[in-house]
């Protein structure tokens, strides 16, 4: 079936590659038009590979168009510079294979590379079809595990908008950001179970002036994560839960990693979060800088740990005592209100050899929703300062060496 899809594409490409465009209008490439078969079970990987490079090497603005239906489509790559500008319209369901030969060495679902401009949009969704991935994952027990695929990678992807498409059950983390630069992510939809292993919602490194707007995040890992050579994130108007919330790091964990700088969190919700607003770095000899960091505007509700800096992260339980030697500073936290399922719900645990500076708590008020408070803080080697309302009582140690 797919050989006569692929046929049917570069045929009709061949076709209508000397129609011209009408006016200044969008070129659009309806995958329809070239074979692709929304039955659910046919292939469309070929079909859609073929429409999007045909896209790709045309002037202009050019549209590809999936229409409503639901596509089985087995991993994709697309893969530019393109000639003009790519508008990728999703509004059907793309379903991904649950077959493993699907997921053996490949990283991706689907990826796009080397992309200026692109518009990524629809209202559709993408179906990873995690559950029978989730049932072999070892991940969280064995460090040489194989990654699973994340259902939507942007590599070397600049200047461009992702929004109006969900996402449900990834096999992996749900969007990976990697060396892109001014791409905004707006109404977004995230879904997974609380239990599924290792399905981040939006993992961003190496990284620059990304924003995630007015989106919802439910999900099995981090809501928002960021690692090494993250810079100026801007996280607004979302909403997490359940899931382990937005968390900077791990980091620290591994030798040359890039600082991680410039995060803003504004007018954000938890419900029913592992963490909220986390820093976590390993205890090991790799150094490595967190800074320019403001958390502000933001509810909990029945959050495990709504603030916490965890410079011991320890996941698998088997780790050498040491202090980490990632430096935290300029951290704000404003305006942070709501309820702690635990009584701790402040917990800065930073390294004794490199202690947290600048650490701002600013207008505090989280309760404490369980029988037996009150809510308490817990501090070891942070410096700051403490402003306004504190519930729980601020432990920050006050450094004005650093005020500002
Ligand atoms: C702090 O980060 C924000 C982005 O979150 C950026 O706009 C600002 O310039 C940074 N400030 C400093 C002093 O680097
Ligand atoms: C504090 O944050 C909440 C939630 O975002 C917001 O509604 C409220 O206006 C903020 N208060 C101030 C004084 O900015
Ligand atoms: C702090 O939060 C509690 C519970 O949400 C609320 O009853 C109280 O009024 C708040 N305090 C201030 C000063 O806003």
């Amino acid at each position: 079936m797919s050989s006569i899809s692929i046929f049917h594409c570069v045929y009709l490409m061949f076709l209508l590659s000397s129609i011209s465009k009408v006016g200044y209008g969008k070129m659009v490439f309806n995958v329809m038009n070239y074979g692709a078969v929304a039955d659910g079970n046919t292939d469309n990987s070929k079909v859609f590979e073929c429409v999007f490079n045909k896209a790709c090497q045309s002037e202009g603005i050019n549209l590809v168009l999936i229409p409503r239906g639901t596509y089985m489509l087995w991993p994709i790559m697309l893969k530019g510079p393109c000639k003009g500008q790519v508008e990728f319209q999703i509004k059907g369901t793309l379903k991904a294979p649950t077959d493993k030969a699907s997921t053996v060495n490949v990283y991706y679902w689907i990826a796009f590379q080397y992309i200026d401009q692109l518009i990524l949009t629809g209202g559709g969704k993408l179906d990873g079809q995690g559950l029978a991935a989730w049932n072999v994952y070892t991940c969280n027990v064995d460090p040489n595990c194989k990654a699973l695929p994340i259902s939507l990678r942007l590599d070397f992807v600049t200047n461009s908008r992702i929004n109006h498409l969900s996402s449900i059950n990834s096999k992996s983390a749900h969007m990976n950001v990697f060396a892109c630069e001014h791409v905004t992510f707006d109404y977004i939809r995230i879904i997974a179970p609380k239990d599924s292993p290792n399905t981040d919602g939006i993992h961003i490194g190496s990284s620059s002036n990304i924003d995630i707007l007015n989106s919802i995040i439910s999900t099995g890992d981090d809501c928002v994560s960021l690692s090494s050579g993250s810079k100026d994130i801007n996280i607004q108007d979302v909403k997490c839960g359940p899931d382990h919330g937005i968390s900077v790091g791990s980091l620290g964990g591994v030798r040359n990693e890039e600082d991680v700088s410039g995060l803003t969190v504004t007018h954000s919700t938890f419900i029913g979060t592992e963490n909220g607003l986390r820093v976590k770095t390993w205890a090991r000899p790799y150094s490595n800088n967190v800074f320019n960091l403001t958390f502000e505007n933001i509810i909990m509700e029945n959050v495990d740990n709504p603030i916490i800096i965890d410079q011991q992260y320890c996941p698998l339980r088997n780790c050498k005592k040491g202090d980490s030697q990632v430096q935290i500073r300029d951290v704000k936290f404003r305006n942070i209100t709501g309820t702690s399922s635990s009584k701790i719900a402040i917990a800065f645990d930073c390294s004794k050899s490199k202690p947290c500076e600048n650490i701002e708590l600013n207008n505090i008020n989280l309760t404490y929703n369980g029988a037996g408070g009150p809510v308490t803080s817990l501090c070891s080697n942070a410096k700051g300062i403490a402003i306004g309302q504190q519930q729980p009582p601020s432990c920050i140690y006050r450094s004005l060496q650093h005020l500002y």
